[in-house]
């Protein structure tokens, strides 16, 4: 039975993806088969006509996993905006179904699939079937951790984000810290205070230029839910 997990944060390039890419990698330096998959990216590059989702290559490479990265992501966008809005834009709206069977495909291939969310928790996927980013996460029934940016605002966003998980009825299994600097009074605080508002845990703390997270890979495995 392959295991899921989500991850969201607390907006839009706090390092969801960055996060992503040292989970994966620590799950097969651990000897585990741990895939990625994304629903919905926005801002793609493209190289010779294709759409190049950059969020799954750059996971691919530091994890190590030689596929295409477009296997990985079901919808793919040029434009920089929420997915509701470059759908308008450009077409291909994003339909559960499709959702559902690359998410099965790639459950059928790895063991431990983290998926990453677009933006923050509050994320209009497709406007004109009213599906926002929390459908998914129902949809796909995973538990999630939340990426947050260690600094200045943290207390806040981090908060929100719980709590409007909490009021939509999404479980959260834990929160990782990125873009932490040792030693700040600030930032140690930032974990205290929202352990303290949230009572969820800050499970790692990941420093600018990290290539490793510094968890216990068993416990990391832990948190994946079996589908
Ligand atoms: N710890 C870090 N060290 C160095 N660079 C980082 C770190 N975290 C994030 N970055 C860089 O910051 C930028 C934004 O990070 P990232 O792409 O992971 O954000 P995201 O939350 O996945 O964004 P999106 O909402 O677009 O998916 C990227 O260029 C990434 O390489
Ligand atoms: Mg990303």
């Amino acid at each position: 039975m392959s295991k899921g997990l989500f991850i969201t944060g607390t907006g839009t390039d706090v390092g969801k993806t960055y996060v992503t890419a040292l989970i994966v990698k620590k799950l097969r330096c651990y000897g585990l088969n741990a895939g990625y998959y994304k629903a919905a990216l926005s801002g793609a590059e493209e190289k010779n006509g294709v759409l190049i989702p950059g969020d799954a290559e750059h996971v691919l490479r530091t994890a190590g996993l030689d596929m295409d990265p477009n296997e990985c992501v079901s919808y793919v966008y040029r434009n920089a905006y929420s997915p509701h809005l470059a759908a308008i834009l450009e077409g291909g709206a994003v339909e559960k179904e499709k959702v559902m069977e690359d998410y099965g495909r790639l459950m059928d291939t790895f063991e431990y699939l983290t998926v990453e969310g677009s933006g923050g928790i509050v994320c209009p996927i497709a406007y004109d079937k009213n599906l926002y980013l929390e459908d998914i996460i129902k949809m796909l029934k995973l538990p999630s951790l939340i990426v947050a940016d260690a600094g200045l605002g943290t207390i806040n966003s981090v908060v929100l984000t719980v709590e409007y998980m909490r009021a939509h009825g999404l479980p959260v299994c834990g929160m990782i810290f990125n873009n932490f600097h040792s030693g700040s009074i600030m930032e140690e605080d930032n974990i205290k205070m929202v352990e303290e508002l949230t009572g969820i845990k800050v499970l790692a703390k990941v420093e600018k230029g990290a290539s490793e997270l510094d968890i216990d890979p068993k416990m990391l495995a832990e948190l994946y839910a079996e589908i």
